[in-house]
């Protein structure tokens, strides 16, 4: 923890390794700032990929739960709005905080899955199609990456992840490094990492 929050001190701060000296003959190295940029992209796929987030953004239609990100009990499913279906509504059993107790519900007044129109899918994402993703509005519902940066920093589901119920461990970064370095990423135009 310690380690990465240096690292991710240092690239912010634009502590890059100097470029060598390009010769004659070799090729441009790559701008530092595109470089640290991706870095920072690396440091927030990290959390985007934590079962905090991912449990919420699966490739399928029903959440994941868990470190391992198994499959919902009580076959939960997305549902046409992404609250649930039927009687298996997300609210009936996720109240809007989180409740006392190892493997209970965690909560919040708008716990649910993205809908179907756009499942913002993280599950199995190589950090490249996750910053292309969320870079292609196409894919997040109409929204400008502007607007995804600001879901980042201030939603409160978002927010809310980074103090999970007893029992689950958050994110490997906390929130003001994680949206720090999404910014650092967005402000330096959003290279795609290679
Ligand atoms: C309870 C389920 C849930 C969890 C947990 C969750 N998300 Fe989401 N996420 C959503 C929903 C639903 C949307 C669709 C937008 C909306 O309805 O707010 C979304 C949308 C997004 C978007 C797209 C931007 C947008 O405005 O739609 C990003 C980026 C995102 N989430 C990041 C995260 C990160 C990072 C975490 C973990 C810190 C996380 N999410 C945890 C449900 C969740
Ligand atoms: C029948 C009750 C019930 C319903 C309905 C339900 N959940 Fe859950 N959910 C739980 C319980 C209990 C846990 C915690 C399990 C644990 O920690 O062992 C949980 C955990 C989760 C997690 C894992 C959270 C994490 O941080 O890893 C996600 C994601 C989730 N639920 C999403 C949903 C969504 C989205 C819906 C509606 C589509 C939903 N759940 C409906 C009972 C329910």
């Amino acid at each position: 923890m310690r380690e990465i929050s240096l690292t991710l001190v240092l690239l912010l701060a634009g502590c890059t390794e100097p470029a060598p000296a390009p010769g004659p003959d070799s090729a441009p190295a790559p701008a530092p700032e595109g470089k640290a940029a991706q870095e920072a992209f690396l440091a927030s796929y990290r959390v985007f990929m934590h079962p905090r987030c991912l449990n919420c953004h699966p490739a399928g239609d029903a959440p994941l739960q868990g470190e391992d990100s198994h499959l919902h009990a009580q076959h939960v499913t997305r549902g046409p709005d992404g609250k649930g279906l039927f009687a298996l509504r997300c609210s009936s059993c996720h109240q809007d905080r989180n409740l006392p107790g190892p493997n209970t519900p965690p909560g919040h007044p708008s716990w649910h899955l993205p809908g179907p129109e756009a499942p913002l899918v993280f599950e199995g994402r190589s950090p490249a199609q996750l910053a292309a993703q969320l870079k292609d509005p196409k894919q997040t519902g109409g929204k400008t990456l502007e607007q995804v940066l600001e879901h980042v920093e201030k939603d409160g589901l978002v927010l809310a992840c980074f103090s999970p119920p007893e029992g689950r461990p958050p994110p490997p970064l906390s929130h003001a490094e994680f949206a720090r370095a999404f910014r650092t990423w967005v402000e330096a135009g959003a290279p795609v990492p290679e």
